[in-house]
């Protein structure tokens, strides 16, 4: 069976940089808030192109750092999509905002920037003011950022992009993670820039902002054993910094690889199925292969007697989920979202798929794809 993603792959390519970044983190006797993950953020934040870069424990906190860094919790809104990681909305409610989930444009699965519009110019009643939009770059896609950015500063509303699938995806040339307010990272093992084990960031343009969020994720301290506010533990420790040291000078090539795969992918598809369209100007860096069918449980089905694994992302809105349902406020029934998690698929995508296993599953959809 090719798997839907395959981080022990990514480990075994890498495996004599990566071993010796473990035993050099492991014999420095110092295994938090140290040297590695100093460089660690200094090498990412130059690869990213702003001033600073605060490692965390995940992706989910460094959204909630993120917000809690710019003021924003209990007594404001923030809006995002119902059509993400649920970790996106978690992380809302992390901060203590409110979370108002607003529908995708059904071309790109992100957000769509009239409802966002809409949604800022007529607030629903009974919700504390909106101070905050999320957005997030699903699949590796940009999001309409060339609108969504100039909507957010005519409302005086921060933006925090959530680039926890998108490391290295580009809009008319400019890196996601230096549009907004503040940009939030996932190294998750599956992800374009995987750790083993957890662990995200925070990257910001401004000192003062980099200064408090870094003072959050470890109880408030600007200066040891003293919290200056209430913070909570949320660090990326030596080790996982130290491996994505090891990892991030192969990570733009990792992802050339995951675009030349999307293509092959593209070109093999059979018309009755929608294969995942590019932004304008955007480079889609393919953290997912995210196809459309009618059908698509049975051409599930039929893939994996093929031996194909995929998966499916996501399964069911936030605003469905049992956890969230009838409790979320929802702007205007997010009809596209229900609509694509009914019909979406993810294929098999990690650059260390062999051609052979390309051409695999390349074949593999062409045989099975009867239309539904
Ligand atoms: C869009 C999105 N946001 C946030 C997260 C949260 O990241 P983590 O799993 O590292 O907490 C993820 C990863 O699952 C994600 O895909």
């Amino acid at each position: 069976m090719i798997p839907q993603a395959n981080p022990g792959a990514g480990y075994c390519a890498l495996k004599t940089e990566i071993d010796a970044a473990v035993a050099r983190a492991l014999s420095s006797g110092w295994y938090i808030l140290g040297n590695e993950l100093r460089s660690f953020e200094a090498e990412f934040a130059a690869w990213l192109g702003v001033p600073h870069v605060i490692g965390c424990g995940n992706g989910t906190d460094a959204i909630a750092l993120a917000l809690r860094g710019l003021g924003i919790g209990p007594r404001c809104t923030v809006v995002t999509v119902s059509h993400t990681a649920v970790a996106t909305v978690a992380a809302i409610e992390m901060a203590g905002a409110t979370p108002l989930l607003v529908d995708i444009d059904p071309v790109h699965y992100t957000l769509d920037p009239a409802a966002l519009e809409d949604v800022l110019r007529t607030p629903p009643p009974g919700l504390p003011p909106i101070r905050a939009v999320v957005v997030v770059h699903l699949y590796g896609q940009p999001a309409d950022l060339d609108r969504i950015v100039p909507i957010c500063r005519r409302h005086g509303v921060r933006l925090i992009e959530d680039c926890a699938q998108a490391h290295g995806a580009r809009l008319h040339g400019q890196r996601v993670g230096t549009f907004g307010d503040a940009a939030t990272f996932s190294f998750y093992p599956t992800k374009n820039l995987g750790a083993l084990g957890d662990g995200g960031a925070v990257a910001v343009r401004d000192a003062d902002l980099a200064a408090r969020i870094a003072a959050l994720r470890q109880y408030g301290w600007r200066q040891h054993y003293i919290s200056s506010e209430v913070g909570v533990n949320s660090r990326l420790d030596e080790i996982q910094a130290a491996i994505l040291r090891a990892k991030l000078p192969h990570l733009d090539a990792q992802n050339a690889r995951r675009q030349a795969i999307a293509a092959a992918y593209t070109a093999a598809m059979p018309a009755h199925l929608a294969a995942p369209a590019i932004r304008d100007g955007a480079s889609h860096v393919f953290h997912l292969y995210v196809l459309r069918a009618q059908g698509r449980d049975a051409l599930q089905a039929d893939l994996r007697g093929m031996g194909v694994g995929t998966g499916i992302h996501y399964p069911v809105p936030v605003h469905q989920q049992p956890a969230y349902k009838g409790r979320l406020r929802v702007w205007d029934g997010c009809r596209e979202t229900e609509r694509a998690s009914a019909g979406i698929l993810s294929l098999p995508l990690y650059p260390e798929l062999t051609d052979d296993e390309v051409q695999a599953v390349c074949d593999a959809v062409r045989r099975c794809a009867t239309p539904g």
